[in-house]
């Protein structure tokens, strides 16, 4: 009887986590980001999220501290979203579909991410999409430490800005960046860690699970049940439910 019902289980666990991945999520463009962009620096001390994005994406329109990235990139990719999103989507860095666009995920990765994002209830424009670099490396190669260093306090400056409750990390690049850790993203993934803004604001959760690149390459029925599974916990954790009819 027991074993009956652990059957069950495991098959309606499946059948959500096959509809998670495979649903027929509309795959809506977001609305145009410059609108997050536009203002001017706040002089007061208390910061408007939507200024100080806008404020970060002038000056990486403009950066030439990677000088190679400066030189080859045709877009900078600053991220887009909700300036007061309560979740954080972090990746790796642009590649060929996000240079040419000026924006972050819209590539194939993109319409995966796109499409966990809807299938957790949410849409792209509820929450904040960014990189570790703004600018894509050449050739799609990995980003180098200095890159890293040098973007880095931009992505801290929007974290900051927006202070959501839960950052997703995409991937070990994103997690090794912002947890200051060097393990493999399989050991770290699947459980919330902290990050600080400052040493004066409590941290929030991060969690670090596959980068959606990844897991196209590898697309397992287990690697789409751990990413299934680390989505549910930030769900959880914002008292998300999944779009009825599209339970994840
Ligand atoms: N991969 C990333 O890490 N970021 C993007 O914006 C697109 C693909």
């Amino acid at each position: 009887m027991d074993e009956a019902i652990d059957i069950k289980k495991a098959i309606q666990q499946h059948a959500e986590m096959e509809r998670f991945f495979t649903g027929d999520f509309t795959l809506r463009a977001p609305e145009a980001t410059v609108s997050a962009y536009e203002g001017s620096m706040d002089t007061n001390q208390e910061c408007d999220p939507k200024k100080e994005l806008a404020d970060i994406a002038r000056q990486v329109s403009v950066c030439t501290l990677c000088e190679e990235l400066a030189r080859t990139r045709k877009h900078t990719v600053p991220g887009e979203g909700d300036p007061q999103a309560r979740l954080v989507f972090v990746g790796e860095a642009p590649g060929a579909d996000e240079d040419a666009r000026g924006r972050p995920f819209v590539g194939r990765a993109g319409q995966l991410l796109t499409k966990i994002i809807l299938a957790m209830g949410l849409k792209r424009e509820d929450v904040f999409i960014c990189n570790t670099l703004k600018c894509r490396p050449p050739g799609n190669r990995d980003p180098k430490p200095d890159e890293k260093r040098n973007c880095g306090p931009f992505l801290q400056r929007q974290l900051e800005a927006i202070r959501p409750e839960i950052i997703v990390a995409l991937g070990s690049h994103a997690a090794k960046s912002l947890l200051e850790v060097d393990l493999p993203i399989g050991r770290i993934r699947g459980r919330f860690h902290e990050y600080y803004f400052s040493p004066d604001l409590p941290p929030v959760k991060l969690m670090p699970t596959y980068h959606p690149a990844y897991l196209l390459r590898n697309y397992s029925q287990d690697n789409r049940r751990r990413v299934w599974d680390d989505m549910q916990k930030v769900m959880s954790e914002l008292g998300l439910e999944a779009p009825k009819g599209k339970q994840a």
